[in-house]
């Protein structure tokens, strides 16, 4: 048994355990704007739901150990008090990576990352259209855990309105677990699908990936590669050299470029797109 003294450790080693240790985490993605109506997203897993009337969920923008500046979310939910929190399952958590990417202020992260925009109807921030379930929320209180690097933020979010995909419901109009398919975070690349276990997820690029709207235009509009699929694709800093408008419009290009993806080989999957 190893006996450690938080207070002996240095932040990132503190935290590697701590977050290995507490887990599966459920993952908020939050949607905000800022003072000028700007639309930030990004995912939380310091979260959980603490109360169902009042319905009160809880998540967490801590400051950054790096250099111990604060996140987009946090600025927005300080400056325009809502949140639309979304839920994240299988299908869209490459996206979902994606729109972790510490892309500047102002930079929208539903288009990066290749989300659709929904309208909210009480909150100004919009909704995530692909996820299974998204919930409005005014922000009721924010409560800073300290000021030092690591230090979380507890926004305590009161639910407004639940919109709830009816795909994702059982004959009796209960949520069905396999049907959700929601996947939760693990402690360092780890991920954890409920309904199958763990697998990994790259990082997000420290240099910024190019993001989904910066692939080229077949490759966005291709019925062979998924969303999964682009945002591992866009997870590069710059477009492969040879890439242009019309590279990977090809099927079979397509086809041969998704085994790669699905063996974790990025680059040749972009090799076969730009050579077809
Ligand atoms: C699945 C996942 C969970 C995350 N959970 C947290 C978290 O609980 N707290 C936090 O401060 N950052 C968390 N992050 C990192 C933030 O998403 C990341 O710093 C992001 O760029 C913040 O964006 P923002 O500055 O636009 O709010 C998480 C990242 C991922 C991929």
């Amino acid at each position: 048994m190893l006996h450690l003294d938080p207070n002996e450790l240095q932040t990132p080693e503190l935290h590697g355990y701590l977050l290995g240790a507490i887990g599966p985490r459920p993952i908020c993605f939050a949607s905000t704007v800022d003072e000028e109506g700007k639309v930030n997203l990004a995912p939380y897993s310091f979260f959980n739901v603490f109360s169902a009337r009042p319905p009160i969920l809880i998540f967490s923008p801590a400051r950054r150990v790096r250099d111990n500046t604060v996140k987009h979310t946090l600025e927005n939910v300080q400056a325009v008090p809502e949140v639309v929190i979304n839920v994240v399952n299988y299908a869209m958590v490459q996206q979902m990576s994606l729109a972790s990417t510490e892309y500047p202020k102002g930079v929208n992260e539903f288009v990066k990352a290749g989300f659709t925009m929904e309208p909210s109807q009480t909150v100004r921030p919009p909704r995530v259209k692909e996820a299974p379930v998204q919930l409005e929320c005014k922000v009721v209180n924010v409560v800073s855990l300290g000021a030092q690097g690591g230090a979380g933020n507890l926004v305590m979010a009161q639910v407004e309105r639940l919109h709830i995909n009816q795909e994702i419901l059982n004959a009796q109009g209960q949520i069905d677990p396999e049907k959700i398919d929601l996947v939760s975070r693990m402690g360092g690349n780890w991920y954890s699908r409920a309904k199958s276990g763990l697998f990994e997820v790259a990082k997000p690029n420290s240099d910024l990936g190019i993001g989904i709207d910066a692939l080229p235009r077949a490759m966005r509009q291709s019925k062979i590669l998924s969303g999964n699929d682009l945002a591992q694709l866009a997870n590069v800093s710059a477009l492969p050299e040879g890439a242009h408008e019309h590279s990977g419009k090809d099927i079979n290009a397509q086809k041969k470029a998704k085994q790669f993806i699905e063996q974790g080989a990025i680059e040749q999957a972009w090799q076969v797109l730009i050579q077809e």
